[in-house]
């Protein structure tokens, strides 16, 4: 049955930013503000999963008792709590927007301001989503793509590369979509399919992207 399929399901969520610290009192970070991935918690929560919402530091609370949210702060502790949990997981879905790249030195006291120019040395992040595609059994995988430019192209690159079954793909070009805002429009990507949809509250389309995952599982 269609409606049962989040019912009982542990439901892994990675949301928000990560914040990659240079000192003490500075980090790196962006503008994601958890609202996506909070939305799609409720929702699988709202449908029976038991949820593991490991998120970055956002304002976003969960309501549902069967979300279970850990908070971490940047990509490496992220890292480290999804793989805690992965084998267990049954539907795994990477909404965080995830640094790409952290201090190499995180200084033990506030870096003084001397010289003219100031050369911050960056390291690569490890990629969660990719380990997660790596390590994937009978997961069920959905990534997210943010793309400006050849965006379905892109995004049907990312599935592949990461051994993900779907990608969520919002675009920055789009009035009211993306980071910020309570508003989304997306496509949802599988390997033989594309499907566009209306710009919507992020609550709406929290239930188009569970809906599609239900319909590939049913
Ligand atoms: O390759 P790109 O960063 O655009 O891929 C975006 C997808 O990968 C998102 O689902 C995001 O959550 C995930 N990601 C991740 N770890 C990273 C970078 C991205 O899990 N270090």
């Amino acid at each position: 049955n269609i409606e049962q399929t989040f019912l009982n399901k542990t439901t892994l969520i990675t949301a928000g930013p990560t914040y990659e610290a240079l000192d003490p009192v500075r980090f790196i970070g962006n503008h994601s503000s958890g609202k996506m991935g909070f939305a799609m918690a409720e929702e699988a929560a709202n449908r029976g999963a038991n949820v593991i919402l490991i998120s970055g530091p956002t304002n976003c609370k969960a309501k549902n008792e069967n979300i279970k949210t850990i908070n971490v702060v940047s990509a490496k502790d992220m890292f480290a709590e999804v793989f805690n949990y992965y084998q267990e997981v049954d539907i795994a879905i990477a909404s965080a927007a995830v640094a790409d790249y952290a201090p190499k030195i995180i200084a033990d006291e506030k870096i003084k301001k001397n010289d003219l120019n100031f050369t911050l040395e960056l390291i690569k992040n490890p990629d969660i989503l990719l380990e997660m595609g790596n390590q994937k059994k009978d997961q069920f995988l959905v990534g997210f793509a943010l793309e400006t430019e050849n965006e379905e192209a892109n995004a049907k690159g990312k599935l592949k590369k990461k051994n993900l079954d779907m990608i969520v793909l919002n675009s920055l070009r789009d009035n009211g979509a993306g980071f910020k805002g309570d508003t989304n429009k997306i496509k949802i990507i599988t390997e033989n399919d594309i499907q566009e949809f209306g710009l919507k509250s992020k609550k709406e389309v929290a239930k188009d992207i569970l809906d599609s995952i239900q319909n590939i599982l049913k």
